[in-house]
């Protein structure tokens, strides 16, 4: 060590600490072979990605009945193609056919997975409209990458899943292990070696230390690991469907019409004439309505769907009760955000407004409550997909997902307006001014019969009237549960 210090090149310590370290792994390795029992209050310790990978395939080459790991969607391994951390682990499964052993791969969630991938939505919808070429390309890439390494492993006998709610597990971790939330993964190698790897929060590895019978209370430390699993396996899914969902919402998320800021400002204060007429008249009929069934002021509970600038929330305030409650949704960020400032402003603390993030598209409900009013206006209803209607039953798209949604969260007596964009508004293109041609064209693409409509929304059992014909471009639909 002198004589390299006396190179002056400055490496000297640093070849010492790392002399030291594997000394120290050396070493406890040692003590536990010649006296074969637990010498070290240390687990080995490698703090490089390039050692503990090293380290982490000679366990796994050694495995015969049980391989048992967690890992984070971040996970640098499992984005990436990395031949040789996908070989190893492919190897160990084309072996398991000869031994048996049980291999489980959880990948572990920070929040329930509906709210991961609106997240992840939320990101790629902030990418686009940033026009970040680049980024999108990396995201699409590291969920392809996924996607295969997942599709790979599961060919070859793999059980991989999905779980969340790890850091409630936790506390009944031996203090000792020193658990990271987000960032501490596990590996299991049959009952003679477990791997504490840091780094999961940065999708790398930082360090890894392995517990064997070598390390003091092994067995103890061993036993709540592996119960630390199977209480996260108890409550996992398949990760199959998880994924599908990813590609579904890069491939809805690349078409989706964007609402930057401007377009929100436009729409609220410099709309076309014609357009702003349209607005007018879309609510008064929608006023007039509320008044002459005499809910006005009597509404318990309201819902907009597809809230945009919190225009009707804001403007149906005074329909809606003092203690009632009034939420609005809207899935694009951007929107929410403009949303809850504006309501802030004009309302104050008016303690009624909920202002969220939720696709209306999805299964999930956005409240376990039913509504009394339910609004979706401004065409709204045309931006859901829909299939051609074939069979007996309607398709199973995001368009009648809408509609049953409607119907799962309106109250036995409520009522539930929306507008649609007619067929002729949409071969004429006279949708929104300020939509882009390229936007107009998309919505014109998603123009329904009104026949259609009708039995689609019979078909979730809900009673039409007859639509309110708005300016020859718009239906005022409204919807109610049919009279006993
Ligand atoms: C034309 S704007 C609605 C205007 C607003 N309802 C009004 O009348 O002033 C359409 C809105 O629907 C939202 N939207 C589109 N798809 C959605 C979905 N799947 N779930 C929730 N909101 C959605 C858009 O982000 C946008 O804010």
């Amino acid at each position: 060590m002198k004589r390299i210090n006396e190179s002056g090149f400055g490496f000297a310590e640093a070849l010492q600490a790392a002399q030291q370290s594997l000394d120290k792994n050396k070493n406890v390795l040692r003590d536990y072979l010649e006296a074969r029992g637990p010498g070290s209050e240390e687990p080995i310790l490698f703090d490089s990605e390039s050692l503990a990978i090293l380290a982490y395939k000679g366990a796994i080459e050694a495995v015969r009945e049980r391989y048992w790991t967690t890992t984070f969607l971040s996970s640098g391994f499992w984005c990436s193609l990395n031949e040789s951390v996908l070989g190893a682990n492919l190897r160990l499964l084309a072996d398991r056919e000869r031994t048996g052993a049980s291999v489980r791969r959880l990948f572990l969630l920070p929040v329930p997975a509906g709210e991961e991938l609106q997240r992840l939505q939320d990101e790629r919808m902030l990418l686009r409209k940033q026009q970040d070429v680049e980024g999108l390309a990396r995201f699409d890439q590291k969920f392809a990458n996924l996607a295969e390494n997942v599709h790979e492993l599961i060919r070859h006998g793999c059980d991989i899943r999905i779980a969340h709610g790890a850091e409630q597990l936790h506390p009944a971790l031996p203090a000792e292990l020193a658990f990271e939330p987000g960032d501490t993964e596990i590996a299991i190698y049959d009952n003679w070696r477990f791997d504490l790897f840091q780094g999961g929060r940065s999708g790398t590895i930082e360090s890894v230390c392995g517990y064997t019978p070598a390390t003091a209370r092994f067995e103890q430390n061993r036993d709540r690991v592996v119960e630390y699993f199977e209480r996260l396996w108890a409550k996992s899914q398949p990760i199959g469907e998880f994924l599908e969902r990813i590609r579904k919402l890069i491939e809805y998320s690349s078409t989706r019409i964007e609402y930057d800021t401007s377009w929100l400002v436009r729409y609220d204060h410099a709309l076309p004439r014609e357009d702003e007429a349209l607005k007018v008249a879309e609510f008064s009929s929608v006023q007039v309505e509320l008044t002459r069934l005499a809910r006005w002021g009597k509404v318990r509970r309201f819902l907009d769907v597809g809230t945009c600038t919190a225009r009707y929330p804001l403007a149906l305030r005074e329909a809606v009760r003092a203690d009632g409650d009034i939420m609005a949704i809207d899935n694009d960020m951007d929107c929410v955000r403009f949303s809850q400032e504006k309501v802030q402003r004009e309302s104050g603390n008016d303690a009624r407004f909920k202002i969220k993030c939720h696709d209306f598209r999805s299964t999930e409900l956005p409240s376990e409550q039913k509504f009394d009013l339910i609004t979706c206006m401004m065409g709204t209803l045309s931006h859901f997909e829909h299939a051609p209607w074939e069979g007996h039953r309607p398709p199973e798209d995001a368009l009648q997902r809408a509609i049953e949604n409607f119907a799962r969260l309106l109250d036995e007596e409520g009522v539930l307006f929306f507008t649609v964009w007619t067929e002729k508004a949409c071969q004429e293109l006279r949708l929104l001014g300020i939509y882009t041609d390229e936007d107009r064209q998309r919505l014109a693409r998603t123009s329904i019969t009104r026949q259609e409509l009708q039995r689609r929304l019979e078909a979730a059992g809900l009673r039409v009237s007859t639509p309110l014909l708005l300016q020859d471009r718009m239906d005022l639909y409204r919807c109610e549960w049919p009279r006993p």
